[in-house]
């Protein structure tokens, strides 16, 4: 085992760092309160290569790996969540799903500005009635000649607003449920696609999310992505890194949660001292470390089964599950060493459990990570 980060992955934290404190943090209370998108920081992000970590240079990505990818977003995420999101969904779920999956006309017409950060992807596999049961695909891409006519509606998309190009997964073959599911590239703008209003959230509420609707939305058929009936596949395997992603978000929220903590607890002063010399502090303050590492430590082991091509979605179903459960607990006791303070908006803490909650819920539910994680257990995996 080899704890120690390459010079390239380092180089990937430290330039995430600087961009997080220079260029995200400024904004980042004012954004969550309006609920404004980061355009211009997404922009910035782009040509500093963070878009599109993993693409080989070839397709104009950064040809990073997936740890220097983590280092990265748990930086950025530190300092706010919402610009977390946007990145992890277009580095591991569109971008990677492109790079693995699209054809070479594909990857040359889409993947390459999606990579550079010049054009924004966004992911659409939920429904209305389709959320942890993803295989129940209600909407249809219905094959006429060289088109597939897309009729349905798709829910909580990321970036569904403000994406250039969306990744599509819809039933081309009822007749062979999950194995008749197929993936699309849409465009913005095409005939019969509209995105609906951006949904008012609890957090991470400077990206932007909303439902999707097709109505006799036609798209090229060489547009499709692996081959028919593989979408259900595509989905699952996309979701595999996709989840390693927004395990390094939590982990970003967790170690803000425990830096506020240390911080405010020096500062505040009780009975005559800094709280921080109190034992109820000290041992809440331990707490948290103990968590930050063990979900760093799952999370690296994923990222390094990837990069190493070995199988890693159970570890990534564990990396996730854990680190959004430990960014929920240390954003919530990071609030309760703050006290009054943590529950209101001049401190950051309150911001930080508003964020958290959402990386239990979103790319798999905890509960469906429990269920990846124990199927794999009793397939001896
Ligand atoms: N990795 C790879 N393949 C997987 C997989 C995984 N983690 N989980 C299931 N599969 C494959 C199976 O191998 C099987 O494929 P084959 O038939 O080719 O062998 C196929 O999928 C069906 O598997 P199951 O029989 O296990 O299907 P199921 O219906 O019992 O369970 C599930 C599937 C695990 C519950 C799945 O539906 C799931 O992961 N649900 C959660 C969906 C989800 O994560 N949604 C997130 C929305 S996207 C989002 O949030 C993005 C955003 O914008 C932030």
């Amino acid at each position: 085992m080899n704890f120690n980060f390459t010079e390239e992955q380092l180089m990937s934290q430290e330039s995430a760092r600087d961009f997080a404190q220079n260029e995200i943090a400024p904004s980042a209370v004012e954004r969550d309160i309006k609920a404004e998108f980061p355009t211009e920081i997404v922009k910035k992000l782009g040509k500093l290569g963070f878009m599109g970590m993993m693409v080989s240079p070839e397709y104009g990505g950064a040809g990073m790996d997936t740890i220097s990818y983590v280092l990265a977003m748990i930086e950025i995420s530190k300092v706010d969540a919402s610009v977390g999101v946007i990145m992890s969904v277009n580095n591991s779920l569109v971008c990677w799903g492109l790079e693995e999956y699209g054809s070479e006309a594909l990857k040359q017409k889409y993947l390459i500005p999606l990579a550079k950060g010049e054009k924004l992807g966004a992911f659409a596999l939920s429904e209305p009635e389709a959320g942890s049961d993803a295989t129940q695909q209600h909407t249809t891409a219905d094959k006429d000649r060289d088109f597939f006519i897309i009729n349905g509606i798709k829910n909580w998309t990321t970036c569904g607003t403000t994406a250039d190009f969306y990744l599509v997964i819809a039933t081309t073959d009822k007749s062979k449920g999950y194995k008749g599911i197929s993936t699309l590239l849409v465009e913005k703008g095409i005939q019969g696609f509209a995105h609906g209003k951006k949904e008012d959230k609890l957090g991470i509420r400077s990206s932007d999310t909303c439902s999707l609707t097709f109505e006799n939305c036609k798209v090229p058929k060489e547009n499709l992505l692996w081959e028919e009936g593989k979408g259900f596949n595509f989905a699952m395997n996309t979701l595999n890194g996709g989840r390693i992603g927004i395990a390094a978000q939590a982990i970003g929220i967790a170690e803000a949660s425990f830096d506020a903590a240390v911080k405010y607890s020096k500062d505040r002063k009780a009975f005559g001292n800094p709280i921080s010399n109190l034992q109820a502090i000290q041992f809440k303050l331990s707490d948290m470390a103990v968590k930050v590492d063990c979900a760093k430590l799952l999370t690296l082991k994923a990222a390094a089964l990837k990069d190493a091509d070995k199988p890693y979605y159970k570890e990534a179903a564990m990396a996730k599950l854990y680190s959004s459960k430990i960014a929920v607990e240390c954003a919530l006791e990071a609030i309760q060493v703050h006290g009054g303070y943590g529950y209101v908006r001049e401190y950051l803490v309150e911001r930080y459990l508003r964020d958290a909650k959402i990386t239990e819920i979103y790319e798999g539910t905890s509960e469906i990570q429990k269920m990846v994680i124990a199927r794999a257990l009793l397939d001896g995996k």
